[in-house]
C-alpha cells in the first residue's frame, strides 16, 4: 500500500474526545520505549510524525493519526513504566483500557514486544484483557536489528510457545526493524486488506 498522506489529527486524553469520523482505525500499544511511535514513523516514512524518545514515557496521551485522508494510525502511551508517579501511571492505565473498551472505530490493535527480552507479565496480561473483550490483535516484534540473523528465531520460538500456554494458536505476528524497514510491507499489507474487506462489507 502506498502512504500518500499523513497527518496528525489530535491528541487527547478522553476517548470520549477522539476524532468522530467513523473511519478504521489500528492502534499501537506495548511497554515504554518498545519503539510504538518509531514504528509509526516507519510505516509512513516519515521522520517525526510521531515523536519518539530514547527515554521512556515520551507519549502520554491518544495520538490520532489520518493515513492516505481514510484510516487512522493511533499512537499510545506505553503501559508499564515505572518512572512515572503513580498517580500518573493510573491515569494512563484508565484512558488506555477507556480507549481499548469504548472506541467502536477500533478494527485491530498491534501489541508491540522488544524481540530480545522474554515473554513480560504485562504483555501477556495485556493481551489477555484484549482476548477476553475480543479486540482483534497481532503482536508486532520490535528491535529485530539488534538480534544477530541467528538469535532471533530462537526468540521467537520461545515467545511462541508461552503463547500457546495460554492461547490455542499464536496469534497473528510480524518482526519488525524501525531502522531498516524489516515488517513494513507486511504490516501494511495487512491493514490494506482489513480495509479492503470493510470496504466491501
Ligand atoms: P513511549 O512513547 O515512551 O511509550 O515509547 P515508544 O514505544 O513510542 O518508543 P519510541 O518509538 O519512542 O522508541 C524508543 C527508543 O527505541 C528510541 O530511542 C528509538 O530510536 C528506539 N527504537 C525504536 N524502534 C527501534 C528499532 O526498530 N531498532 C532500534 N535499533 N531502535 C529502535
Ligand atoms: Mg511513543
Amino acid at each position: 500500500m502506498k502512504i500518500s498522506s499523513a497527518e496528525f489529527v489530535m491528541s487527547n486524553s478522553d476517548v470520549a474526545k477522539c476524532p468522530k469520523d467513523k473511519l478504521p482505525e489500528y492502534a499501537f500499544i506495548g511497554r515504554s520505549n518498545v519503539g510504538k511511535s518509531s514504528l509509526i514513523n516507519m510505516l509512513t516514512s516519515r521522520k517525526s510524525l510521531a515523536k519518539t524518545s530514547g527515554r521512556p514515557g515520551k507519549t502520554q496521551l491518544i495520538n490520532h493519526f489520518i493515513i492516505n485522508k481514510n484510516w487512522f494510525l493511533v499512537d499510545l502511551p506505553g503501559y508499564g513504566y515505572a518512572r512515572v508517579s503513580k498517580s500518573a501511571k493510573k491515569v494512563f492505565q484508565k484512558f488506555i483500557t477507556a480507549y481499548f473498551a469504548k472506541r467502536t472505530q477500533l478494527v485491530a490493535a498491534f501489541v508491540l514486544v522488544d524481540c530480545r527480552h522474554e515473554p513480560q507479565k504485562i504483555d501477556l496480561e495485556f493481551m489477555q484483557w484484549l482476548g477476553e473483550n475480543q479486540i482483534p490483535f497481532s503482536i508486532v516484534f520490535t528491535k529485530a536489528d539488534k538480534l544477530s540473523k541467528n538469535k532471533l528465531p530462537a526468540h521467537i520460538e520461545a515467545y511462541t510457545n508461552t503463547m500457546l500456554e495460554y492461547w490455542e494458536e499464536m496469534p497473528n505476528y510480524f518482526i519488525t526493524s524501525s531502522s531498516s524497514g524489516l515488517g513494513k510491507e507486511e504490516v501494511l499489507n495487512y491493514i490494506n486488506d482489513i480495509n479492503n474487506q470493510l470496504k466491501t462489507s
